[in-house]
């Protein structure tokens, strides 16, 4: 994880949240963003969650990550908590694959947005390249980072033969 001081925070509600998030970070680190990742769970620890947004905002975090699954009310919730840009990623849970996740996070209310990715591994690089994006408006190295990426992975695309 880098050292610099972190313009963005992803936060998952459980440590079971990693190996689906650690490509979040990677992807962040591959962006040269830097970031913190930490575990705080909206309904276990609330008090802990309220003071690290707190805190996290006086510090410079700029966009926040919020990952959950099942009910997974930490990214409405994180969202509630800063006027900061909030993506939330679904992880898969144990009932419906993530479906839950999903539908939970992308269903805010009017008045508290949360930029709502794909359930897992997909949502949580693309909660990155969002985050990078964002940063980009204002961070010209971001923009740079994320041009780079995307042509890098362009020259992924090969000629399939004929059927
Ligand atoms: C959510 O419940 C977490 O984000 C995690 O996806 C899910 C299960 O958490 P654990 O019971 O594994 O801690 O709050």
């Amino acid at each position: 994880m880098s050292e610099a001081q972190p313009l963005v925070a992803v936060l998952m509600g459980s440590t079971s949240d990693w190996d689906t998030m650690q490509h979040c970070s990677a992807q962040l680190e591959a962006l040269g963003v830097p970031h913190e990742c930490k575990a705080i769970s909206a309904h276990r620890q609330p008090a802990a969650l309220h003071a690290y947004v707190e805190k996290a905002e006086q510090d410079g975090v700029l966009v926040f990550i919020g990952a959950a699954g099942g009910a997974a009310h930490l990214p409405g919730v994180l969202a509630s908590l800063t006027a900061r840009p909030v993506l939330g990623v679904p992880m898969k849970g144990w009932a419906t694959e993530g479906l839950d996740a999903l539908l939970s996070i992308a269903q805010m209310p009017g008045g508290v947005p949360v930029g709502t990715l794909a359930i897992g591994k997909a949502g949580a690089k693309n909660a990155a390249i969002l985050a990078a994006q964002i940063l980009g408006l204002a961070h010209e190295a971001y923009d740079t980072s994320v041009r780079a990426m995307r042509e890098e992975q362009s020259k992924g695309a090969v000629d399939l033969p004929p059927a």
